[in-house]
């Protein structure tokens, strides 16, 4: 028996109701007619006389410590469910809690993007960091050539030669002046534009390749409204059989109307790229003024959106590509101008501020 009831004080001790139900069978298990502690009194009665006294304490303190810890326990409950009641309305109508928004560039990029999928481009990843080879000489630069200084480069440190392998790529100070002097073997740059990517694109595998590029690229520039050191850009390339400048013109267009809008025009004028030939820059029709004249497109009713041209087949030749059997076209443009003139900011460096007054303008535009 003594046995017994010290199992049991040891059970109601240790027993952590939770809830009103655990609560409830806690009082059926200890406290309840056909509960244990009425077993026990029952056994009680056969206890021989000369051990009641001692057994009886027991027993109460038994009895005394499950009451104790129902009385207790029911309280707690009690007074969380009127917490409860106190802190929680449910009826009320919920907090929305912040959400950040997307960076203006990106909203951009993921639309560029998107246009571009919907007619089978892949999105195609590059470095930043580049080698002269892919930022210039496999992209028809050629060695010296003012072109080069179209884009002023920002040069890391040369890199070590490789071990042994041949240095069949140009040195990278094709800007070899007595800031950069040559280094005698491959050196490294930040990428002046994503056309670097086109180029480890075409060497990674065979055509046909149709993707675009996004990335962000890197110019040793002056900081001010129209221009900045760190910009993005969306490099496309197609390459195939039989593709034409036909094909450069419809596809440019129907990004133009996707980005711009359905009655957007476009015009190519003549231009100059290594990488291209013919080469084009593409103009828009002002989207704002829909032609007419505005400040925007400076009263000339047209805005230039990017660069583009047919890929040059010294390019196609550079990257292991046969340049008699396929062509192809390339196309470059810049992110922050696209937003910029989409969304009428006037300003470069708001891109780079994170000032939340500028960012939470694009909550409703993710
Ligand atoms: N890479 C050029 C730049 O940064 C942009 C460009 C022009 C890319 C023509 C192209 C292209 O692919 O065909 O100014």
């Amino acid at each position: 028996m003594q046995e017994k009831l010290n199992a049991t004080l040891q059970e109601i001790n240790i027993a952590q109701p939770a809830n009103a139900e655990e609560l409830e069978n806690f009082r059926l298990k200890f406290l309840s007619r056909k509960g244990l502690l009425n077993d026990l009194f029952e056994e009680f009665k056969t206890v021989p006389n000369e051990q009641k006294r001692e057994m009886g304490k027991l027993m109460n303190e038994v009895k005394t410590a499950a009451e104790a810890k129902f009385n207790e326990l029911k309280e707690k409950l009690e007074n969380s469910t009127i917490q409860s009641t106190v802190d929680f309305d449910l009826t009320a109508p919920g907090e929305p809690s912040e959400i950040g928004s997307r960076h203006p560039l990106s909203i951009i990029r993921n639309e560029i993007i998107s246009i571009f999928s919907r007619i089978g481009y892949t999105v195609q990843d590059g470095q930043e960091i580049e080698d002269d080879w892919h930022n210039f000489s496999a992209l028809n630069f050629p060695e010296e050539h003012p072109a080069r200084d179209m884009q002023d480069t920002f040069f890391i440190a040369p890199l070590p030669p490789e071990g042994g392998t041949s240095q069949s790529h140009e040195p990278l100070d094709g800007k070899r002046d007595s800031k950069h002097p040559p280094s005698g073997g491959r050196g490294a740059a930040l990428r002046t534009h994503t056309s670097s990517v086109q180029v480890r694109l075409m060497e990674s595998g065979k055509p046909p390749f149709r993707s675009i590029m996004p990335g962000r690229v890197f110019r040793n520039e002056a900081i001010s409204a129209r221009a900045h050191c760190i910009f993005h850009q969306v490099e496309g390339l197609y390459i195939d059989e039989n593709v034409s400048f036909a094909d450069l013109k419809q596809t440019l267009l129907y990004f133009a109307r996707e980005m711009f809008g359905e009655k957007t025009q476009i015009r190519l004028r003549p231009s100059y790229f290594p990488f291209t030939e013919p080469s084009a820059e593409m103009d828009v029709s002002c989207f704002i003024c829909e032609g007419k004249g505005c400040n925007i497109c400076k009263y000339s009713g047209w805005v230039e959106i990017l660069g583009c041209g047919m890929v040059d087949p010294n390019v196609l030749d550079n990257c292991g590509i046969d340049s008699k059997k396929y062509t192809g076209f390339a196309f470059g443009m810049g992110i922050e101008r696209i937003t910029m003139l989409k969304y009428r900011i006037n300003d470069l460096r708001l891109f780079f501020e994170n000032d939340q007054r500028f960012l939470n303008q694009f909550k409703s535009a993710i």
